[in-house]
């Protein structure tokens, strides 16, 4: 299959390419689309071929349920049982935007789609070309992100192509998603609501509006002996090539923890790398240096995150370290995808 890549600056302005989009995705077909947090691998939530070309052009185990996206608010009612007040309250706050809310789901979403649950992930994106692109697509748009299974998610539609190229009708560029991360997952179908992935809509943004909110405490820790509630937190996602290790500590223990091991890699022969904050990665002796940018600016590193781990691929890297950056809000996405890039390695000094 020939892939189609097409540019698109303007929603507006790129009516016609969106309609051509929108009838691959009618006619059971895929479109790669961008979003504002990561770009989507579309087909039609509503139609069961669909969603299993989706799971093979990934490379995805079909347990792992998909994300039906949405353009207005009048598309929620028939894919749901019904809309709890709670949706309707995080629907007024937070979208279109980077959050997806987990419903009881309606006989109109196949199983295929939700990986054999009773239960829908459901997302309206901010992004203005995604939006064009559902509404086209005939207003129920499955998408997981556009990468092949265990490769970062795809922050630019260069990545799509190098995951997808031939697997997929269509890409639609529309140039580097502007917040980086997945989109925050809340489960309103048990009480408390649970978030299930950490992201821009952060569990304290959740609570001003609903109260309590549970934090699953497997998406920060490795170790708790529980399995994740999403079924996809249980891959090893995001990761890179190369082995990818996590130092936590002191600022000057932690340089100096890395550099010995950096040396040791390269006495071994390997290709190094580091990933560091604008502020220290001076300090360090690496093949492969990458700064997530400044350390009090989480949003930088999460918008520059999946390129990276991507950058150390195409550099050929086989072994990383990178400094832990933790702090409150979307600090807590960027730690929880790290940490899982890292298959939670972790080395305290
Ligand atoms: O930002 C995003 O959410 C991006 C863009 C494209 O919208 N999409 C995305 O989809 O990240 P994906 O498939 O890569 O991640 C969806 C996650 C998986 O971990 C999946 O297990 C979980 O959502 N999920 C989907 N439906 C679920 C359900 N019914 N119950 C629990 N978890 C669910
Ligand atoms: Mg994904």
């Amino acid at each position: 299959m020939i892939t189609k890549i097409i540019p698109i600056d303007d929603a507006q302005k790129c009516a016609p390419q969106l309609s051509e989009a929108g009838e691959i995705i009618k006619a059971g077909g895929l479109a790669a689309f961008p979003t504002e947090t990561v770009y989507g691998l579309g087909g039609d939530a509503l139609n069961p071929a669909s969603s299993r070309k989706i799971y093979e052009a990934k490379g995805r185990p079909s347990d792992n349920p998909l994300i039906v996206h949405i353009a207005d608010m009048e598309a929620l009612p028939a894919i749901v049982k019904d809309v709890p007040e709670t949706a309707n309250k995080l629907a007024e706050a937070f979208w279109p935007g980077p959050l997806t809310m987990i419903l009881e789901k309606s006989d109109l979403v196949p199983k295929e789609t939700t990986g054999g649950l009773d239960t829908v992930a459901v997302r309206m994106p901010s992004d203005a070309v995604a939006l064009a692109f559902i509404r086209a697509a005939g207003g129920y748009v499955a998408a997981p992100s556009a990468n092949r299974s265990g490769r970062p998610s795809p922050t630019r539609a260069e990545y799509v192509a190098q995951d997808l190229d031939g697997r997929i009708e269509m890409i639609l560029d529309g140039g580097d998603a502007t917040l980086g991360l997945e989109s925050t997952i809340v489960d309103l179908t048990v009480e408390p609501p649970a978030i299930l992935r950490p992201g821009f809509i952060t569990g304290e943004m959740l609570r001003q509006k609903l109260g309590c909110v549970e934090e699953d405490r497997t998406l920060f820790c490795g170790d708790t002996g529980q399995a994740p509630k999403a079924p996809g937190m249980k891959y090893r996602h995001y990761a890179p090539a190369g082995e990818l290790i996590v130092v936590r500590g002191e600022a000057e223990a932690v340089t100096a923890y890395i550099n010995g091991e950096l040396a040791r890699g390269r006495q071994d022969n390997k290709r190094t790398g580091i990933i560091a904050a604008d502020e220290t990665i001076g300090n360090y002796r690496a093949d492969v240096a990458r700064s997530v940018g400044k350390r009090a600016d989480a949003a930088a590193a999460a918008k520059g995150l999946y390129r990276i781990l991507r950058e150390f691929d195409d550099e050929g890297v086989d072994l990383i370290y990178s400094e832990s950056f933790e702090g409150a809000g979307v600090s807590q996405a960027v730690m929880n995808r790290l940490l899982k890039a890292a298959g939670h390695k972790v080395i305290n000094v």
